[in-house]
């Protein structure tokens, strides 16, 4: 990412740095991909390995559904209701050997801390507001955003109201700009949709003095253990390097738009281990006088693709609705339904708004899947005969 400093630290690492009291902090490097990946440093006034307990809460393992036949598939997640919090309200649907798909309608507050050791995370916020809290401190989030949650970090979510609507995604591998959008020394080029403003990290780092029992729920292993702590895991005084967690809005993504049609990287707004997140955004449509606005059949052949709708006015599919997801497995082509083409010929503008997976490796999907799927979808491109 970019190297960030908030709150205190002393003026060179791993040196003495002394508490009002005489005692010295306790620093703690913190790595996510060993010694050679990115890296921050942080000072806790509490020992981070100090704990007066911990307890079993079971496996977190996602079972998935083998054997199914090949068919383009469509799940409505409008009708699910609220349940559970940021984290026990998370609703697998499908997931592979890269990541697992969560889907949430959060009912209740986060009671403990959670840290997810398994993987990265990547939270997209529907609708709601609140803050992340977390050891690195405090992102305030808004609708559309995408938090991203490096992993092994304490955090929790603190929502303005409830119920809110997100996607959890946990990524066994690491959540990155893709490599095109920077130069040389890692900074985002002008040609890159974003830049580095655009993408949000803690403003504000409340230290936490209490002593007591703190839980912070961990999952690693595939499961879950629950620690206790005798002092408030939120007790960092500064911390500085390259990993914290961070906050990008949907809607400051900036559309690469063309003459005819763009294909889809140039949505791509994550890199990560065999796959790509990418954002669709309102944006202004193709310009040439006889240009095809809407996507030709594509067959991807090696790639499993879901779109998440944010809003119910994407051009090339009739149908979906507000929170619906499409999956369009490798194997077999896809494109717009049948009239789509014609419909829109001419069009200047989209209002679509989605947030796009594509995969290396197929999904599987869960029990819950099948739950909200509307199984009739891959009718949708059988065109009438009279
Ligand atoms: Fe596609």
């Amino acid at each position: 990412m970019r190297y960030v400093q908030l709150g205190e630290v002393p003026r060179k690492h791993h040196i003495q740095f002394r508490q009002p009291d005489g005692s010295l902090y306790a620093e703690q490097v913190f790595g996510t991909r060993g010694f050679s990946g990115p890296m921050s440093t942080l000072y806790h006034i509490n020992l981070p390995t100090e704990i007066s307990g911990f307890e079993d809460k079971g496996s977190v393992k996602v079972e998935y559904l083998d054997d199914e036949a090949l068919r383009h598939r469509h799940l409505k997640t409008a009708g699910m209701q609220p349940h559970g919090d940021a984290i026990s309200g998370r609703v697998p649907l499908m997931g592979n050997q890269d990541l697992e798909w969560h889907q949430l309608v959060v009912a209740e507050q986060m009671e403990t801390f959670y840290k997810n050791s398994d993987g990265d995370e990547i939270l997209f916020i529907h609708d709601g507001s609140g803050e992340l809290q977390s050891m690195f401190g405090t992102v305030k989030f808004l609708p559309g955003d995408y938090l991203v949650i490096p992993r092994g970090i304490i955090y929790r979510l603190v929502f303005d109201s409830l119920p809110t609507r997100m996607i959890a995604l946990v990524c066994y591998g690491p959540v990155e700009i893709p490599k095109r959008y920077r130069n040389e020394y890692g900074q985002i080029l002008e040609h890159a949709p974003y830049k580095e403003r655009d993408f949000r990290a803690p403003d504000s780092l409340p230290v936490h003095r209490e002593k007591g029992e703190f839980q912070v729920l961990i999952r690693a292993r595939n499961r879950h253990t629950l620690y206790t702590h005798p002092y408030h895991p939120l007790d960092v005084i500064g911390w500085d390097g390259y990993v914290f967690p961070y906050a990008f809005n949907i809607n400051d993504f900036q559309p690469i738009t063309g003459k005819i049609h763009m294909p889809p990287p140039i949505h791509q707004t994550f890199a990560c281990h065999n796959f790509v997140v990418c954002s669709f955004c309102p944006r202004m449509l193709d310009y040439h006088p006889q240009a095809i606005p809407v996507p030709y059949n594509h067959s991807n052949v090696d790639s499993d693709e879901v779109l998440y709708y944010v809003n119910d006015k994407f051009g090339s599919r009739k149908g979906i609705e507000e929170g619906s997801i499409t999956l369009h497995p490798l194997g077999i082509p896809h494109g717009p339904q049948p009239g789509a083409v014609e419909a829109s010929l001419g069009a200047t503008r989209t209002e679509e708004l989605a947030v796009m997976v594509d995969t290396f490796h197929p999904f599987k999907l869960t029990k819950n899947a099948l739950e909200i799927e509307s199984p009739d979808y891959w009718k949708s491109w059988q065109t009438k005969r009279s």
